[in-house]
This record gives structure tokens, sequence and C-alpha cells, in this order.
């Protein structure tokens, strides 16, 4: 198989960087084309656990290369400080496997500090965005004032460049009441990262196109998961890109002609952090899977708000993904429960609803319909193979696979490499 895109067909952490690390193996290069240091990859791999917010996971593969699309926001700041924890773990990242694009937009400290201010200011209506500059810096992409990747190759305009952004930016932060950035600082800060950035920085869309042309496979490691996507997700409470497959195209430069199939990636449950709409959110699946020191955040330590597997959401998300096949991962978070519940529709004013309804209030209003699972009540983590499973626990991912209308070809029952099962 060739050019792959991975999405998250949930709110997010559903375990992509698990699926894609096992599917770099097949592939030549893994681009990333959306999202910012918002996103949190756990990769655990001989025991060693590697947490990716910018940086494509299949940086943890010696002979893969990496790329930073142009749909991504980087906070050079942060970006140079993970190179330094991965390179810490003993992970090579040289400019021969970290291609940076060109076009990327950049996420400056006053991105940081408008996010945290625009959300104390919508007090009751806040988000609960992860506070790292996401929202504002794309915001000042589409507003066609921000700084972009290339911009720091500029050393003698780069000041400058920063001044009069920042500077409008501090009009904001102090008619908020709030303390101005400190411009001088920032352009220090900035320039100094300028210079390790440089040699990473490229046209990745050229590089990518090429590659696929001399018959390189490419992997798209989509972050954050369809309803958090800016068009399709559970507005406003969304991330601030196309989080669907069709973002992997625009956030690449590569044609959609040029992908061979897509990949979705769903939890057996369902989680969700931040505000917004949960419909099938439960108190008992967040007790449990809490309990076991699971479902909590790995860029902000928040922990996650639980509840059964939403089928009218997943159906949704398959569909407009257009996804060839599903991973399921976190079976075992299911193991403990005698009975397991799906949300095969929703019941909106009195009527049975298919498709997740477009406005808040409407959402908040919708009631699910389950149908009940018996459960397993055995532990699986520990099997290598599909045939092994429990009978239950195989029906039940049967009638996911039929509600979601896709088929299962990867199942998770473990965060190891070794805990992903071919069905
Ligand atoms: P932002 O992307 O930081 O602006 O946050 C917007 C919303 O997306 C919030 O509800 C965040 O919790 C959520 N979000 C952003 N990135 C991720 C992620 O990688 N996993 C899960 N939720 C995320």
């Amino acid at each position: 198989m060739s050019n792959t895109i991975i999405v998250g067909l949930q709110w997010g952490d559903e375990g992509k960087g698990k699926i894609v690390d096992y599917l770099t193996e097949s592939s030549d290069i893994v681009a990333r084309a959306q999202g910012g240091s918002n996103a949190g990859h756990t990769v655990i791999n001989d025991g060693v656990k590697y947490v990716l917010h910018l940086v494509p996971s299949g940086i943890l593969w010696p002979t893969k290369k990496c790329v930073i699309g142009n749909g991504v926001v980087i906070d050079p700041l942060g970006l140079l400080e993970e190179i330094a924890k991965i390179r810490s773990q003993g992970v090579t990242i040289t400019p021969d496997n970290l291609f940076i694009s060109e076009h990327a937009h950049l996420t400056l400290p006053y991105h940081r500090k408008l996010d945290l201010a625009r959300e104390k200011n919508r007090g009751a209506n806040a988000i609960g965005t992860t506070g790292r500059g996401i929202g504002p810096t794309y915001a000042d992409k589409i507003e066609r004032q921000g700084l972009r990747v290339t911009d720091l190759r500029n050393a003698a305009k780069l000041a400058q460049e920063i001044e009069w952004r920042a500077a409008l930016h501090n009009m904001e932060l102090e008619a908020a009441g709030y303390d101005r950035i400190n411009v001088a600082e920032v352009v220090v800060e900035i320039e100094a990262a300028a210079v390790e950035l440089r040699p990473y920085i490229v046209n990745t869309v050229v590089y990518l196109n090429e590659a696929i042309a001399a018959g390189k496979k490419v992997l798209f490691e989509g972050a954050q998961g369809s309803y958090l996507d800016i068009d399709h997700g559970t507005y406003p409470f969304v991330t601030s890109s196309n989080t669907t497959a069709g973002g992997a195209c625009t956030g690449s430069g590569v044609s959609p002609r040029k992908i061979d199939r897509v990949v979705g990636v769903a939890k057996a449950y369902t989680t969700r952090v931040g505000a917004g709409p949960f419909i099938t959110e439960s108190e008992e699946m967040s007790d449990m899977l809490h309990n076991m020191g699971r479902e909590f955040g790995a860029t902000t330590g928040r922990a996650r708000r639980c509840g059964w597997l939403d089928a009218v959401l997943l159906h949704y998300a398959v569909m407009i993904n257009g996804c060839d096949h599903l991973a399921i991962t976190n079976l075992d978070g299911l193991d403990g429960l005698a009975t397991i519940k799906i949300c095969t529709a929703y019941r909106l004013d009195g009527k049975v609803q298919n498709h997740p309804p477009a406005t808040i209030p409407e959402l908040e209003r919708c009631e699910p319909i389950y149908e009940e699972h018996e459960g397993w009540l055995q532990d699986i983590s520990g099997m290598t193979k599909y045939a092994d499973l429990p009978p239950k626990a195989k029906a039940y991912l049967s009638r996911l696979s039929e509600l979601a209308g896709a088929p299962v070809s990867l199942l998770g029952v473990g965060p190891a490499r070794d805990q992903t099962l071919v069905v």
C-alpha cells in the first residue's frame, strides 16, 4: 500500500500515534499536515515512553523521513524543546530526517498569551483550549498577518517582522487588561531559534511530491479528531484546523489523487477533553477508566471525559473521511465491564436522529439510544492474535464495524507496539 492518511474519528486522543507507529514500518515518510503543539502523541517503544507534539512519530524509526507540512502551526521554541527532549532519549534528529515546511505558520509567545486571555474573557463560554496558542495562530494566518517559517530565514528583517505583529497583539492584550508582551525578549528568543531551525527548512510540497513520484510511500499523521474539525466538528468547541482527511491534502500540498487509502482511528469507547457536547458521556465510564490510570491527556495532563461508543458520530466520521479501514484502539479498556453500551441513534425532540445535528443546543438536547452487549470480563491485553479474542469481544467489534460502515483492520489491546493486532 502506498500513500495513507490516518485520521481520528472522535475528539482526538484515539491512539493515532500508536497506529501511525505501526504503519510507519511500511512507509518511507511520515508527514504532519495540520494542528500544532496542541497534539500529544504517546508512543511506547521497548518500554520507553515518547511524547510527541510537533515532530511526526516516524522520527522514532532510524530509516524514516519526517515532514512538518505547510498546514501545521509551529511553535519554534516548543519545537526546539521537543527535539532536545527526544534527542536526550537517544533518537537522532537531523536535517536529513526532519523537514520543516517554509510555508507553515509560526506560533509566537504572544499567541499563547492571547489564547489564554481570550479563553479567560469568554468566561462561561470558554472552549477549554490546550493554551498552546493554536486558535490565535490560525486566526493570524487567515487574517493574512501571520509570520511563516520562511521568515525565519531572513535574519535582517526578522526583528521588524515580529515587532509590528507583536505591537498589534499588545494592543489587544492591554485593552483586555493583560500585561503586554516584552517584544525585545520575543525577538531575542525567536532570532536564536531561527538559527537552530534554518537547516531544517525546505519546500516540503516539492519534497513530498518528488518523493511520491519516485515511488516513496507517505503516511499522513492526522492530529486531533474529526469532531474537533473547524468545519465538521462540534463548533465552536473545536480546534482551528481541518482535522479530517481533506486537511491532509491542503496541509501538505499533495493532491487527493495521490492518496491511496484512509484509515480512521477510534477508541472502542469515546473520550473528549475540554468543553462541548458529549452525548454518550458517562460518569461510570469516567470513574472506571480513571481508576485504571487511563485517560489523562498527554499535552495538558487533564483527565479526559469518558463515555460509551457513539456509533452515530463514528458513522458520520467514516463518511466525511471516506475511511477504507478502521483501527480500533483501547479495546482492553472495556475488559472489566459486564455490560457494554453502544449508542446507535439519538432522540432529538421526540424524533430519532441518525446524524449529529449542527448546533450546540440541539446536540445538548439529544438523548442517546443504546443497545447493550455482554462484556467478555477477561483481560485481553496479553493477546497477540485476533483469533484468540473472546467471542464476545469479536461480536462487539463486528457490531461496531457494521454500524460505522467500514471494516476493522487493526486492533489495539494496550499501549505497546506488540499490542496491535491485525484483524
Ligand atoms: P486548541 O486546539 O488548543 O485550540 O483546543 C481546542 C479544543 O480542541 C479543546 O477542546 C482541546 O481540548 C481540543 N484539543 C486540541 N488538541 C487536542 C488533542 O490533541 N487531543 C484532544 N483534544 C484536543
